[in-house]
């Protein structure tokens, strides 16, 4: 109870001890304001105080059609998030997570190849993104994905203050192309499929 209160005050980090998975269609679709309080707590679980705040997410959102961000859902929770914003002509992804109960089942895969189809969509082809150079996890996908290493960036990341690798993936359209959709059933909402709907 106190943990919870100290969670929702913004105090601890927060924990999903009585976990319970849920069950049903996995769904990407964009992500919305409404969101906000649950991708924020992934957010937590995923990069503890080093992570966003919810008016960082929340201004991601108002930049409309320079930016992307799409979540994953299954039965109404939500399990994971990425995004990306425009930078000159560069879909610059910003942020991805899974929530940690919900790793290796290729929703972090799925969630990238969404975002990126969608920069395709908008007419932008190439992506930048940087990363912990300790999160070998994260570099394997994006290396699936085709993206080269740039160059380092010392002491990027703070809490705790670590490098970062600048990745690029040029020519978004062929490499996705190039990389068979992970098999697993996914219903999958495009940002424009919603507007119309
Ligand atoms: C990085 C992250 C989003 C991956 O999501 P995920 O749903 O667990 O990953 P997927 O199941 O979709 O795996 C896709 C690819 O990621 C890589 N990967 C995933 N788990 C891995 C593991 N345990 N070891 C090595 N590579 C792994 C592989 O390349 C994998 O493709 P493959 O299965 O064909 O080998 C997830 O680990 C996460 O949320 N991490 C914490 C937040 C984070 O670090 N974000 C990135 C910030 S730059």
């Amino acid at each position: 109870m106190i943990r919870k209160l100290f969670e929702w005050l913004g105090f601890a980090i927060p924990k999903d001890d009585e976990w319970q998975e849920p069950k049903g269609e996995l769904i990407i679709r964009p992500m919305t304001y409404s969101d906000l309080d649950e991708v924020v707590r992934i957010e937590r679980m995923c990069f503890g105080w080093g992570g966003w705040s919810k008016s960082a997410f929340a201004s991601e959102l108002k930049r409309g059609q320079k930016s992307c961000f799409m979540v994953a859902s299954i039965n109404g929770v939500l399990v994971g998030f990425a995004g990306w914003r425009q930078e000159g002509d560069e879909a610059h992804v910003a942020n991805i997570a899974v929530h940690p109960n919900m790793r290796g089942r290729k929703i972090g895969e799925l969630l990238l190849r969404a975002i990126l189809e969608e920069a395709v969509r908008r007419g932008l082809n190439s992506s930048l993104l940087e990363v912990r150079k300790s999160n070998l996890i994260a570099q394997n996908l994006y290396c699936k994905y085709g993206y080269k290493v740039l160059t380092i960036r010392r002491a990027y990341y703070q809490f705790p203050i670590e490098d970062a690798i600048v990745m690029k993936l040029e020519d978004i359209k062929a490499n996705l192309e190039s990389v068979a959709p992970p098999q697993i059933k996914a219903k999958i909402i495009a940002p424009n499929q919603r507007l119309k709907g």
